[in-house]
């Protein structure tokens, strides 16, 4: 996101415009944003400051129509560029004028605008669309899911293409408002603060703002019958919480799970620092899926994470990643320990300070519940693959590595760490690198034979690097098998059912490697 207009660029290009000749100098931007893991997924040539998405849902049929008003600044010259989108497009405008478009590969929209447009420029492009999301798919499969009242949008790393139509990257965030209109009685909701809702002639009208960079896959739209909850947290951030009026049995646990929301953030920022975005909430639409999402303000849970009782642990994960993921995002996608180790380890610190288990009693017992030759400890955490990016050894392992982290180089350096990461990075992107580097800057120790050991190593580190854990100095530990903490049915819960990913996953890189 790029705030500035470089007036001079303006004036440049209208006369390079005038000067036929320069015209071949202008290039289509590139399909993909250029991560290797995601080949296609974001596009090259502009980056994206504001989306403003007016929408129509019917929940009886899945017909969605939209407009999309793109607010962008070129990054070289352009004769062309892409936008991430499945659904069908009727109409594109570029600066005003109507533009040529095209669809190509899995999901992109190619658009071709009346006059090529210059590097440095603002360019507004607006994008009529209409479809029905579920008849939709790409590399053969769909992340939209469809509810007996309504829909979703709320999945990693794709989601948008169901819904609207961008730079589908962490790497190109952007403000957004979100306004949609669905029939009286159904709700609609998204990321950030309520600005107004509004009823007539049997439709209701919903305006989203979120005012703060956001990453295309945290941006969610969830349509339903919801029970609306609303209330402030001791730092003065708002809160808006739905649930599904069709939880049946899970409706109790679910509520007295998200109603800890404000209570969670708070007891969070004592770790992370100040709450980094103007809203706060969450939501529990009746889905059959069996993940969560960190949606940024307001994470989205599967009614599943509640069929055993309330789960404050969920809600410390999806929270914990406002700090991690949301406001701090990966720079490509093998960057996702950033995001699952921190929001493991903070379920961690969670359940020491419930007396539920210690932050190392679980290091012990992740530890030695996988022997040497288990496969998971064949996944990097630091550089895990795409089939692998959301395997239990990102979330466990990662946190594990957390643990050695701070074993080695002590409470104060470490917390130190925790809190001062999310500021150096507010609304930003980094990667695993730039972490190791703070890591050893703040903690005045070199790092790197550490992190390759935790991080970047597929074996499971040995003694003496085990030592880091403590477990080889807990004498009989080595050998008796550390007690299962109380909080670890909640912490697997919360990861173990991706495992339709890595199928999804596969297909996906199979089609990507036969182009
Ligand atoms: N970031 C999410 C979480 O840890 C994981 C989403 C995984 N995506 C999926 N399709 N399973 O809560
Ligand atoms: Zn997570």
């Amino acid at each position: 996101m790029h705030r500035r207009l470089i007036v001079p660029g303006v004036l440049a290009a209208s006369l390079m415009l005038a000067i036929p000749a320069s015209a071949a100098d202008f290039t289509p931007g590139a399909p993909g944003i250029g991560d290797p893991y995601y080949p296609a997924y974001g596009n090259g040539g502009y980056d994206v400051s504001h989306y403003d998405l007016k929408i129509g849902y019917e929940p009886s049929t899945d017909l969605l129509k939209g407009t999309a008003t793109i607010l962008a600044t070129t990054t070289q010259d352009l004769s062309r560029f892409d936008l991430d989108f499945l659904l069908d497009v009727s109409d594109v405008r570029v600066n005003g004028a109507e533009a040529s478009f095209a669809t190509s590969g899995q999901h992109e929209l190619q658009i071709t605008p009346a006059v090529p447009l210059a590097k440095g420029a603002p360019v507004t492009v607006v994008v009529r669309y209409s479809g029905v999301p579920s008849s939709k798919s790409a590399y053969g499969f769909s992340t939209w899911h469809r509810t007996p009242d309504g829909a979703v949008a709320a999945d990693e790393p794709e989601s948008a293409w169901w819904w609207y139509p961008s730079n589908d990257h962490p790497l190109d965030k952007a403000t957004y408002d979100v306004s949609v209109s669905v029939p009286d009685g159904t709700q609609a909701l998204s990321n950030g603060v309520l600005q107004s809702q509004s009823s007539k002639l049997g439709r209701t009208t919903f305006n989203w703002r979120e005012n703060k960079p956001q990453a295309t896959y945290l941006t969610t739209l969830a349509v339903g019958r919801f029970d609306i909850t609303t209330a402030t947290t001791a730092a003065g951030v708002p809160i808006v919480n739905a649930y599904s009026k069709d939880l049946a049995d899970n409706y109790g646990a679910a509520r007295a799970s998200v109603e800890r929301t404000g209570e969670v953030a708070d007891w969070l920022s004592g770790y992370f620092g100040r709450y980094p975005f103007s809203a706060l909430g969450g939501y529990v639409p009746n889905t059959t899926t069996g993940y969560a999402l960190e949606t940024q303000t307001r994470p989205f849970y599967s009614p599943k994470q509640f069929a055993n009782g309330s789960n404050v642990s969920v809600i410390v994960h999806e929270l914990a990643h406002q700090w991690y993921g949301d406001s701090v995002s990966v720079k490509g996608w093998k960057d996702i320990w950033l995001n699952e180790g921190f929001a493991s380890y903070a379920q961690w610190l969670w359940s020491d300070s419930e007396g539920d288990g210690s932050t190392q009693q679980l290091a012990d017992y992740v530890y030695a519940s996988h022997p040497a030759d288990d496969a998971f400890w064949t996944v990097k955490p630091g550089d895990p693959g795409p089939d692998h990016q959301f395997d239990d050894a990102v979330y466990d392992r990662g946190a594990l590595a957390l643990q050695a982290l701070r074993n080695k180089i002590g409470d104060t350096a470490f917390f130190r760490i925790l809190k001062g990461w999310p500021a150096a990075h507010a609304y930003g992107n980094a990667a695993v690198s730039d972490f190791e580097k703070y890591a050893e800057q703040v903690s005045g120790t070199p790092l790197a034979a550490f992190f390759d050991t935790w991080l970047f190593t597929a074996a499971k580190p040995a003694t003496p690097a085990a030592a880091q854990l403590r477990i080889a100095a807990a004498g009989g530990a080595k050998h008796a098998r550390p007690a299962r903490p109380r909080s670890w049915a909640q912490i697997e819960q919360t990861h173990t059912v991706h495992k339709h990913t890595v199928h999804k996953h596969t297909i996906h890189k199979h089609t990507v490697h036969g182009h």
